[in-house]
């Protein structure tokens, strides 16, 4: 992967911009699409936790590959090593992606794909209130209206799926789904993507180290920490059926989508921004609940329509309000406040 240097014609980046979003849009689609299939097929179940391993892994190997190429190897060890301070404080966000990546499966197993997704946008309200919180940013009372609304549209879609009447999708397998179970996963899973997405854009802004090296950081403790969720809770199963139980050829794809989307985010966050980002996110709501008709046998009915359009309107509204450049706390108007150079 060759990456330009700053000040390389605009054009390039503005290409890489609109590929990269373009990408992360197809890419979130696959991913819950792809995830929920290998969950729900019957048969031998890979473990998660190994899963989440795997991911991690190809993770840090292309953030290593990366930071080599950009900076050599004596700048890796440099940041790494002999900086273990500074790496130490990726432990935090480290340990929450990990219990969030493993928390998905647990959501998309119990959850229709189209579901999870819309209820998964609330990471954006619990970003917003993290980043008020923790980065002490000033949201205009629009943002707030918006906020509410994206919370509005997914109770609407919860309520529903909690609410008795036909499954929205055909059970597949016997194992039985619990929608409260997958509801406590999601809202988990938001508050964490929320936590951790903030803290890390806090030790972004607050050093020198690129996204990379910053990803080699969280790799490494994302792959630690996951192995000792691998023992932690999968240990006897490891050591009858060994880590890669129930690995089939969807399987691998799924997991190498899952590293490719992780280091997308990263790339998206570079070269557009966060908000950006979570309007490729909506976006792939869309696809996602589309496909899933297809796919799952969706039933796709008027109250999810309208919970999943305001969810939509909503990531919509807020985004347009940030980018149009509100006045911050010192009176300077903001454009791309979460950009992140690398
Ligand atoms: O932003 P969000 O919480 O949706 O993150 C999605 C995924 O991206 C997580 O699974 C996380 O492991 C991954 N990620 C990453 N590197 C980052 C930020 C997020 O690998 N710098």
């Amino acid at each position: 992967m060759s990456l330009p240097e700053r000040g390389e014609p605009r054009s390039r980046d503005s290409c890489l911009k609109y590929i990269s979003v373009l990408t992360l849009v197809v890419q979130n689609a696959l991913f819950v699409l792809g995830t929920r299939y290998v969950c729900t097929l019957p048969g031998d179940r890979f473990l998660a936790t190994s899963a989440v391993v795997v991911t991690e892994t190809l993770k840090l190997l292309t953030c290593v590959f990366v930071v080599l190429l950009q900076d050599g190897r004596a700048s890796l060890y440099d940041s790494v090593v002999v900086r273990y301070v500074d790496t130490l404080r990726l432990l935090v966000p480290a340990f929450l992606y990990v219990l969030q990546n493993n928390l998905v499966y647990v959501a998309v197993s119990n959850l229709p794909a189209a579901t999870f997704q819309v209820t998964y946008q609330l990471k954006i309200l619990t970003t917003a209130l993290f980043s008020v919180l923790i980065l002490k940013r000033s949201l205009s009372r629009g943002q707030w209206g918006s906020l509410l609304l994206l919370f509005a549209g997914v109770a609407i879609v919860e309520v529903q799926q909690h609410g008795g009447g036909p499954p929205k999708e055909p059970a597949v397998d016997s194992s039985g789904q619990s929608p409260s179970v997958a509801l406590l996963a999601v809202l988990a899973c938001s508050v964490s993507s929320g936590f951790a997405g903030v803290y890390f854009e806090k030790i972004l802004k607050g050093s020198t180290a690129s996204i990379w090296v910053r990803n080699v950081q969280l790799g490494l403790f994302g792959t630690a920490l996951g192995m000792l969720g691998v023992w932690w809770k999968d240990g006897a199963m490891v050591s009858v059926n060994g880590f890669f139980f129930g690995y089939t050829p969807m399987v691998w794809v799924v997991i190498f989508n899952n590293a490719f989307g992780g280091l997308l985010v990263a790339v998206v966050v570079r070269y557009a921004d966060n908000i950006v980002k979570s309007l490729a996110m909506s976006l792939s709501c869309v696809i996602s609940a589309v496909l899933s008709v297809y796919l799952f046998d969706f039933h796709l009915d008027l109250p999810f329509a309208c919970g999943a359009a305001m969810v939509i309107v909503a990531i919509c509204m807020y985004s347009t309000l940030h980018c149009s450049g509100f006045p911050n706390k010192v009176g300077h108007r903001r454009r791309n406040p979460t950009k992140v150079t690398v």
